[in-house]
Order: C-alpha cells, then structure tokens, then sequence
C-alpha cells in the first residue's frame, strides 16, 4: 500500500497552502518518491456564512498566517510544526508581531489584514502572525465573547512551543482589533504580564467595560500596553486599559466620519462599514503611524474637556517628550517607571496621514455688561479656520484648542467679528489680547503670534496681517 507524507504534516488539510511543500511516498516503508511541491497560492484567511454557521456546530478552526519580508505579498500556514522543517519563513531571531482580529459580524475575513502586516514589516523586520479565529469570532456577539478565552488558550500553546524553540516572550508584540484586545489581554495574563508589549486598536467596550481587570485587556497583561481609542462611547471601550491610552479626538467620534441618528438600528448589512467607521479609524490611525509620515502624539489630560479648554499642552510629567502612536519603544517614554492608564489626547484630521496642528488660541476681553460672541477667524494662503467664542459676563479669558491644517507659522492674518446676538444693540467688545500658539508639535514653545488691544464694533471687523516665514 503507497502512503504519502507531507511536511509539515498539517499541509494535508486544505486551507494549509506555502509557497512550497515536501512530499514523501513509501510503499510498504520502502521510500518511491521524495518531491517538492510547488504551490503558487498563498494562504488567506478563512470566511463562513450565515448557513454554514447554523449547521454546523461550530468548531473554533483556529489558525495562523505568517508574513516576513521574505513573503510580504503570500502568507504562510503556520503551526507548532513549521519550525521543525525547512519551509518555514519565521525566524526565531526577529521580533514576532500578532495580529488578533476581533468581531466578525458577518462572519468575512477582514480586509486590513495586508494591509497592517505589510505596514508593520516596512517598520520592522519581524515574523507576523495573524491569528485567524473567524469561525470563532462571527455573528452572535454574546457567544464570540464566551470563545474569546479558549483562543487566547489556543495561542498561549502555540507560543510556549516558540519559547522552547528559542524565542523570549519580551520578544513578542500582540496587535489586538477591539475584541482581539481583550484575547490578547487574556493571553498576556496567562504569560503573567511578561509578553513585551500589547497595542489595542480600539479594544472592545461591550460586556468588558464592567468586567473585572482580569477577564478584560489591564496593563498588567505585558511589560508595555498602548491604547488607541477613537469610538468609546459606542463599540470602544471608554476607560484606560493600558499604560497609555490615546483617546483621538476624544476618543469618540471621528472627524470624517458620517453621523446618524438611525445609527444604532442599522448596525447591520449594508451599513455595517459606516457604523464601524469610528471603530476602525483607530487601526487606520496605528497604519498611518507606521508609515512614519508625521508623528502623532498625545498630551496627558483629565479628560477631552480640560484638554479642549487649553489645559494641557505638555508632557512635562513624561520629562518633556509626548509619547507617540507608533513602534516606539514604550511610545518614547523614556521615565520610570511607566505610567499606566495615562489619558493622552490629541485632535486628528479625516484622512491619512490624520496628523494635523494644535493650535491653542487665547483670548481676553475688557469684562462685559452682556454675554457676546466673537469669531476668530485663522487665515492661511489658501483656507481659514474660524472659531466662535461666547463670551460670558463672568469671565475675561477664553482658551481653546483647534486642528489647523498648517502649522502656526504660514498663519498669515488674524481676523477678529463681534458677532453677538441680533436682537439687542451689542456694544464694542474690547479684546485685550488674542494670541494663538502652536503645540504638540517641534515647534512647541516658540512665541504665540498675538493681537492687543483692538475693540471690535458690532459690522466692523476687524483684521490683522502677519508677515511670517516657516524656518525647516
Ligand atoms: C470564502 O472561503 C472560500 C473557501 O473556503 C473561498 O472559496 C471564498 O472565495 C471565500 N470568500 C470570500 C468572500 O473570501
Ligand atoms: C534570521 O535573522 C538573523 C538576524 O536578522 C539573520 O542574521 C539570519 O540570517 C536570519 N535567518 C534566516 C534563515 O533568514
Ligand atoms: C504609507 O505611505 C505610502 C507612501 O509613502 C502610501 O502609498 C500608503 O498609502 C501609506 N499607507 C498608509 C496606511 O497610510
Ligand atoms: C489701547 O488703544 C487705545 C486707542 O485705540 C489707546 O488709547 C490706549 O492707550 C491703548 N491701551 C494700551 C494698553 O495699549
């Protein structure tokens, strides 16, 4: 009887494609045939449908995916067995980089997954692998939840079997998507916080919020955890999970991204993508970082609302350096030791690279017998940003922070409009000063280019030039 033997012996099943193979045939143990095979097609992930996931009942099918820079366009199968042949492209010495995705609701693969290990291995050269958990991750959310533990299992196994192949578990850097942070959470905790570091992308907020620290993603689960949140209050959760925790634009809502009031009864097919569209800005954000076009940086705060009055607008608790989205070690943090649950907030703009400038506009009045309202209007070359302040008999001095597409310097006038209400005489508002400044960025503390003195009638605007040029 001919037998046939492949290697690695999983390259029977399938889904299991490399780029080559090796098959062995014996006739009753006598050796007939020794070959290579080539496959020219590359492994994917898996996808299943509605039906099939009623019929069956559903087994978690867990599997990996590597990408190197060896194979940066076709992924390899990857299992406890790949190391003991020849074929595998993981090499024990680099950095291992796992990506966990998380729900699936219609039970597809997900289409960024090329996207972030090409992103990743142009940053680093390192061994990435992608946990596919489809089967497990698909439709009902309330039961993907209850899987979620028994694959961190499943992956814990596979990287105890690198360890004794010679890889540190300070080598490895878990890249979770929502619910796949909370996996690698649970996985960082069954390696007792000793996995090198953890980035969740916007971690997953429902049924975790209230969970106890060791059911849900904590920085306890890796030397280092950074966080990137941009849809808190809807499929992210709202409280800090790591040592930093960026919170974009507040962390809820996303520039560019569509509003709907019917939002939360069209979670389903076809609109599913634009109700995710906050959720995913975080992993669109991390993928932009990447590329390392501009960095991305977030100042401490409270929270948005202190942040968005102007008050905080430097790391001085990080000894001066803001800590940035991207591969940094420790985000550039450089003290000891690391924060952990530190808020950092920044504004971004709606499409990559999303970076944009933080300026902080100042403003303080003579005090007043009426509120009013002023508009500052911020004038480039080519565009403007204006801004409105009311203005409250209470108060004199007003800060705000705004996304400026250019920086401070190509700022070329300022324009100030009493722009009160409409149905009772406004007298003159009388502007001390208004000064905008730049910061979160190199420029950080050169001189606010400011206005003083200068009382605006009510029809009159009033405007003034600067005369600025950008040093490089
Ligand atoms: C789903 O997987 C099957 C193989 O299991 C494949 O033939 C099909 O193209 C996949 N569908 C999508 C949308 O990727
Ligand atoms: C593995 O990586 C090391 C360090 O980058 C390199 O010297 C070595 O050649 C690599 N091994 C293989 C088989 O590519
Ligand atoms: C990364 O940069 C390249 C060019 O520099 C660009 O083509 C690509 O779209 C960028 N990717 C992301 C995710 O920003
Ligand atoms: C402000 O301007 C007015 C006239 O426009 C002038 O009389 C006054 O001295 C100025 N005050 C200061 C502090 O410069």
């Amino acid at each position: 009887m001919i037998k046939c033997f492949f290697f690695p012996p999983i390259l029977i099943r399938q889904s299991s494609k490399l780029p080559f193979q090796l098959g062995m045939c014996v006739n009753n143990s006598l050796l007939i045939s020794v070959e290579e095979i080539q496959t020219d097609e590359c492994a994917d992930l898996n996808n299943i449908t509605l039906l099939e996931y009623r019929r069956q009942r559903v087994q978690l099918h867990v599997q990996y995916l590597l990408l190197t820079r060896t194979n940066m366009d076709c992924a390899q199968m990857f299992n406890t067995d790949s190391l003991n042949g020849q074929t595998s492209y993981f090499n024990i010495s680099h950095p291992t980089k796992v990506i966990i995705h998380g729900y699936r609701a219609l039970g597809s693969k997900p289409s960024w997954v090329k996207e972030l290990a090409q992103a990743l291995l142009t940053a680093q050269d390192a061994n990435v692998l992608v946990v596919d958990w489809i089967y497990g991750a698909s439709f009902a959310y309330n039961l993907v939840v209850e899987n979620y533990r028994e694959v961190a299992l499943q992956i814990s196994f596979l990287i105890r079997q690198l360890q004794k192949h010679g890889c540190k578990l300070e080598s490895f850097h878990f890249i979770g998507i929502s619910l796949g942070a909370h996996v690698a959470g649970f996985v960082g905790s069954l390696f007792e916080g000793k996995i090198g570091r953890i980035t969740a992308l916007d971690p997953a907020g429902p049924m975790f919020k209230g969970a106890d620290i060791y059911d849900r993603l904590d920085p306890s689960d890796a030397q280092f955890v950074d966080a990137i949140h941009t849809d808190s209050d809807s499929f992210g959760i709202s409280i800090p999970v790591g040592h930093v925790d960026f919170f974009l634009n507040g962390g809820k809502d996303q520039t560019g991204c569509a509003r709907s009031r019917f939002a939360s009864i069209l979670v389903y097919f076809p609109v599913y993508g634009y109700v995710i569209c906050d959720h995913m800005r975080a992993l669109h954000v991390y993928m932009s970082a990447l590329n390392g076009s501009c960095p991305l940086r977030g100042v401490p705060c409270y929270s948005y609302e202190n942040f968005q009055m102007g008050q905080c607008v430097d790391c001085k608790v990080f000894e001066g350096t803001c800590p940035t989205i991207g591969l940094l070690e420790n985000s550039g943090i450089t003290m000891t030791p690391i924060p952990r649950e530190q808020k950092l907030f920044l504004l971004t703009s709606s499409a990559p690279p999303f970076c944009t400038h933080h300026i902080l506009l100042k403003l303080e009045v003579s005090p007043l017998d009426k509120s009013a309202e002023v508009k500052v209007t911020l004038r480039t070359e080519n565009q403007e940003t204006e801004q409105r302040i009311r203005l409250q008999t209470s108060t004199t001095v007003y800060r705000t922070v705004l996304a400026h597409p250019v920086a401070l310097c190509q700022i070329n006038s300022i324009k100030l409009s009493n722009t009160g209400a409409h149905f009772y005489r406004q007298s003159n508002i009388h502007v001390k000063s208004v000064c905008v400044s730049e910061f979160l960025s190199l420029r950080y503390g050169r001189n606010p280019l400011c206005v003083n003195n200068v009382s605006v009638r009510r029809g009159a605007p009033w405007s003034h030039d600067f005369v600025q040029v950008c040093d490089v």
